[in-house]
């Protein structure tokens, strides 16, 4: 059984076979926009936590410069791991390192409508449902690979121009949108 209905049937209480189909379309929909957002939150965060830690690991064992070479490797490996047959992963941004992360014309509206207190939305597009959560540059050690040449590490940059030859992903400082995540559902 997929997680959808399951986790519904938890959020009704019960749900009665004999009751007319239509009816609870009607009474599910609200408690399914909830758990997507829900469900979208938890999956973020555990995304976040994940790369994080897989970067400051990566970091720690050769410095910033092969941590570029670890993301370039693995980031997508990594995001598609977390992601299973109910949803897919991944990050968009405006300023996209990865070709492959860059944000469509639809996204980057929603980009520009995110503030401090709304950082997050639930939107559908092409009959799916589709949760996004914005990405701040939340502290410094962002900055040695996203940010101004006073901040980046110089090895580091070297080694993104040559990984990346058409890296949109610096000149940030703390506290800027970097982004988001981005969560599809398949059910
Ligand atoms: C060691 C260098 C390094 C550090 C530190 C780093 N990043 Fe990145 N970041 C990269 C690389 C390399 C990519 C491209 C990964 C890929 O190929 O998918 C990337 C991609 C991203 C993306 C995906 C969008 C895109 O541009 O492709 C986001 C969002 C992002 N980084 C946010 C952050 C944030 C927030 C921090 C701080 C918590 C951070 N990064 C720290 C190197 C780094």
């Amino acid at each position: 059984m997929k997680k959808y209905p399951f986790i519904l049937a938890l959020a009704l209480g019960t749900i009665s076979c004999n009751e007319n189909a239509s009816i609870h379309v009607e009474e599910i929909s609200p408690a399914k926009t909830t758990d997507y957002e829900h469900i979208g939150d938890s999956l973020t965060t555990n995304a976040q936590a994940v790369l994080l830690s897989n970067v400051a690991g990566a970091i720690q064992n050769g410095g910033f410069a092969h941590a570029v070479d670890f993301c370039n490797l693995r980031a997508t490996l990594l995001t598609d791991s977390l992601s299973s047959e109910s949803y897919t992963i991944s990050r968009i941004s405006e300023k996209n390192r990865n070709p492959k992360n860059a944000a469509s014309e639809m996204e980057l509206n929603i980009l520009q409508n995110f503030t401090a207190d709304n950082n997050h939305t639930l939107v559908e597009n092409n009959g799916k449902h589709v949760y996004y959560k914005a990405i701040r540059i939340g502290m410094p050690t962002c900055l040695k690979c996203h940010g101004t040449s006073e901040t980046l590490d110089t090895e580091a940059s070297k080694m993104i121009s040559d990984r990346y030859p058409n890296d949109k992903a610096t000149g940030y400082k703390e506290g800027d949108l970097r982004g988001a995540w981005k969560v599809v559902f398949n059910y």
